[in-house]
């Protein structure tokens, strides 16, 4: 295997909740990751799939740097992403574009198009003034919206063009790899189709790595090739998007699959019991709890995400059997 552009080695993170009330409750810990191991191939499409709280927000922002792990530690390369030097951190921030969950928040509404593309291009120098303007528009053109747009402001965008302008500006870095945040969530089923097309073939034209997170399995498989399941601040299953879909080997990926009757709905597991809170996490598997083939050995033992068949790995003491 040729050098990830990003290892996760048994990255951990916790915030501290204080303890609320005139008799001061003591603060305790809520683990949003715990033990993350994740390494993403230059090029790679990598969903990040899990139910709200999973932690998959929290993972991404580690990625980021906009967060230290509170434990392992989080390689961009060969670099430890907490020891980066300013120089290092700036190429970075070149390198790594984020499209934020909340397109239209994240733009400055003062600001036009315009401005709002040319911003990143200016920071990191990518070109000299006068070339500007046909940067803008070679932007908007791969984007596929027209030129016309770059004297708007945001709030003269509607949905899918706002979101295709996060695009453009995630790309005018020229960056090696994209992350985002539910990017299509909120749009219609059409708009959110095109989008996801215009994502993916970007990615597939420029070889541009995407880590793109979801809770919904359809934009996941239709986007990425490479999916990990995250469950309560842990990676329960990863590998090819094919082998996850037709043979899940995690029962929690499994119950997601069975769940999951629409290409546009967010995932619902369909499982019984609660699931336990991250500030107290049981002993032994996580989802012991709710597995519908749990054994008594699951209750003791917390399973260590481990390789099964070509590029996967399974976090789990009874893995499901193919069929
Ligand atoms: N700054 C914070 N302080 C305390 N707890 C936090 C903080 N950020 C996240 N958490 C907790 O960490 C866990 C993981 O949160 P995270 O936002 O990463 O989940 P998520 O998978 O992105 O969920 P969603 O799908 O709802 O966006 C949750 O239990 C959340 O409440
Ligand atoms: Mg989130």
């Amino acid at each position: 295997m040729p050098n990830p552009i990003f290892s996760l080695l048994d990255v951990e993170r916790s915030y501290e909740l204080r303890g609320s009330g005139w008799f001061r409750a003591p603060s305790r810990q809520l683990k949003a990751l715990d033990g993350v191991r994740l390494e993403v191939q230059r090029g790679d499409t990598l969903a990040l799939v899990g139910e709200s709280g999973s932690g998959k927000s929290t993972l991404i922002r580690l990625m980021l740097g906009l967060e230290p792990a509170s434990d392992g530690r989080v390689l961009y390369g060969q670099r430890d992403l907490a020891q980066l030097d300013a120089e290092a951190k700036k190429r970075f921030a070149r390198e790594v574009a984020f499209i934020y969950q909340n397109a239209r928040g994240s733009m400055n509404p003062r600001m036009r198009i315009e401005d709002i593309l040319a911003e990143p291009i200016r920071l990191h120098q990518l070109c000299v003034e006068r070339e500007i303007p046909a940067r803008l528009e070679s932007l908007l053109l791969r984007v596929g919206l027209p030129a016309g747009l770059l004297q708007r402001f945001p709030s003269e965008l509607s949905g899918g063009q706002i979101r295709r302008i996060a695009i453009a500006r995630a790309l005018a870095s020229e960056p090696e790899v994209i992350m985002a945040d539910e990017s299509v969530a909120g749009l219609d089923v059409s708009v959110q189709a095109q989008v996801l097309n215009l994502l993916r073939d970007l990615c597939r034209e420029s070889g541009i790595t995407l880590v793109f997170i979801t809770h919904d399995l359809g934009v996941a498989s239709y986007l990425c090739e490479k999916i990990a399941v995250l469950y309560l601040g842990r990676i329960v299953e990863q590998g090819p998007t094919d082998a996850i879909l037709n043979t899940p080997r995690h029962p929690y990926t499994r119950a997601l699959l069975q769940a999951f009757p629409r290409f546009d709905m967010p995932l619902k597991a369909s499982l019984s019991g609660e699931i336990p809170s991250p500030v107290n996490l049981p002993k032994g598997c996580r989802f012991a709890g709710r597995c519908p083939q749990v054994q008594a050995a699951c209750r003791e033992t917390d399973p260590a995400l481990t390789a099964l068949d070509a590029g996967r790995q399974v976090a789990c003491l009874f893995p499901v059997a193919i069929a």
